[in-house]
C-alpha cells in the first residue's frame, strides 16, 4: 500500500526509456490545478496492454516525451468539470486522449472523456478503448464479410473481438491461430476455429485459405501465412508480439499496417464519441477475458503476470487501496 494525504497523485512514470520493470516508478506529488476545458477523473482501474509497455521501452521515442505516466486506457470518476459539463460530476467515464492512466488522478480534456453507460461493468469498460476501438476500425476499414478469416495471437483480447465481430459481420468462418492450447476451447465456443501454432500443416492449410488475415504477431508466422496466402488476399498487421518485423518475398497478398494513433487524428470529437456509442452495446453481448486485479502499489506483479504465457484473464491495476 502506498501512503499518500487525500491531496497526493501517485503516478507510474517513466523519466528515461527501457524495461518497463526498471525504468517505471511510483512518484508522489500534488496535482497541478485542473486545466480549463480538462475533467478531474479519480481512477478506479486501468489495464496492462502491450500498447502500454511497447512506448516505455521507447519503440516511439519520436513521438513521446519524457518524463511521462505510462497507461493509455482505463475508467474513473469525474470529481472536477467544467461547467458544460457538470452533469459529469460522480459519473464514471473512460478519461482519455489526456494524461497516461496509470496513476490515481487524471485530467483529460473534457470532449474526449467517454461516460460509461450506467448498467456497464467496470472491468470490462476499463477496457473499452485500445482492443476494442482497433478490432472495430480495422473491421471497418477491411471488410471480412463473406470471407475466410485467419487471426494469430488468437487468445489475445483484440483477436477474440476481431474473431467474434468478425462473424457477426457476415466472415464466412474465422480461424484462430493460438500459441498456447489453452485458448482452444473459449475459442471454439467463440466459433472462432482454433488452431495450434505448432500444428505446422494445419496453419498452412488455414493460410491457403485466408482471404483476410489479422496478424499481431509478424515475425516467422507472418512470413508462413505471407506465403501461402491467396494473391487477392489482404494481411493485415497490427502487431508484432514475437518482438520481430517479417519480409514479404513476393508483391501480393496487399499488407496493410494498422495502428489506432494513426487513425484518431481524422476523427473528429463526434465521430470520436460515436465510435463508443457502437463499441458499447458489442462488447456487452460479446466473451472477453476476464480481469485480475493488482493494487497500484503491486503494478510489478501485475507487469509480471502480463507477461506470463497461457494467461486467461488481463490484469489490471486498481487505483483505490
Ligand atoms: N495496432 C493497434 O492499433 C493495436 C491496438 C490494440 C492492440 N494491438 C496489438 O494487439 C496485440 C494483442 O494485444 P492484447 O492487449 O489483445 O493482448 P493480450 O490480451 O494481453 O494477449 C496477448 C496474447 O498474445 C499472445 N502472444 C504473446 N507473444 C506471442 C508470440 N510471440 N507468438 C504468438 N502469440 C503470442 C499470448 O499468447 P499465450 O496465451 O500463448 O501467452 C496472448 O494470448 C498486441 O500486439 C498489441 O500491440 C495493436
Amino acid at each position: 500500500m502506498y501512503r499518500v494525504t487525500a491531496m497526493e497523485n501517485i503516478a507510474l512514470t517513466y523519466r528515461r526509456y527501457g524495461e518497463p520493470d526498471v525504468v517505471l516508478q511510483a512518484e508522489t506529488a500534488v496535482p497541478a490545478a485542473r486545466l480549463a476545458g480538462h475533467l478531474r477523473v479519480r481512477m478506479l482501474f486501468s489495464p496492462v496492454n502491450a500498447s502500454d509497455l511497447i512506448p516505455i521501452t521507447g519503440a516511439y521515442r519520436h513521438r513521446t516525451t519524457l518524463p511521462a505516466v505510462a497507461g493509455y486506457e482505463g475508467i474513473g470518476v469525474v470529481t472536477d468539470a467544467p461547467g458544460d459539463y457538470a452533469h459529469l460530476l460522480g459519473r464514471r467515464v473512460l478519461p482519455l486522449r489526456g494524461q497516461g492512466m496509470w496513476q490515481r488522478v487524471v485530467d483529460c480534456p473534457a470532449e474526449y472523456a467517454i461516460p460509461v453507460p450506467e448498467e456497464m461493468n467496470s472491468l470490462r469498460a476499463a477496457r473499452a478503448y485500445i482492443n476494442p476501438l482497433a478490432a472495430q476500425m480495422m473491421l471497418t476499414r477491411y471488410p471480412p464479410r463473406g470471407k475466410t478469416v485467419l487471426l494469430t495471437a488468437a487468445g489475445s483480447d483484440c483477436a477474440i473481438l476481431l474473431g467474434q465481430w468478425a462473424l457477426n459481420a457476415g466472415a464466412q468462418a474465422v480461424y484462430g491461430v493460438h500459441r498456447s492450447p489453452i485458448h482452444a476451447d473459449r475459442l471454439a465456443a467463440m466459433g472462432i476455429i482454433p488452431i495450434a501454432q505448432d500444428d505446422v500443416s494445419a496453419v498452412c492449410e488455414a493460410a491457403a485459405r485466408a482471404e483476410v488475415t489479422y496478424d499481431a504477431t509478424g515475425g516467422g508466422l507472418a512470413e508462413t501465412i505471407l506465403s501461402l496466402m491467396p494473391e487477392q488476399g489482404i494481411f493485415v498487421c497490427y502487431g508484432l508480439l514475437s518482438g520481430q518485423t517479417f519480409r514479404q518475398r513476393q508483391a501480393l497478398p496487399r499488407v496493410e499496417w494498422f495502428h489506432i494513433r494513426n487513425a484518431l487524428d481524422a476523427l473528429g470529437t463526434s465521430a470520436w464519441q460515436a465510435q463508443f456509442t457502437a463499441i458499447w452495446p458489442k462488447l456487452r453481448a460479446s466473451r472477453y477475458s476476464d480481469a485480475t486485479l493488482f493494487p497500484l502499489a503491486e503494478w510489478r506483479a501485475a507487469l509480471g503476470a502480463y507477461r506470463e504465457a497461457g494467461r486467461l484473464s488481463k490484469p489490471m491495476l486498481s487505483m483505490e487501496d
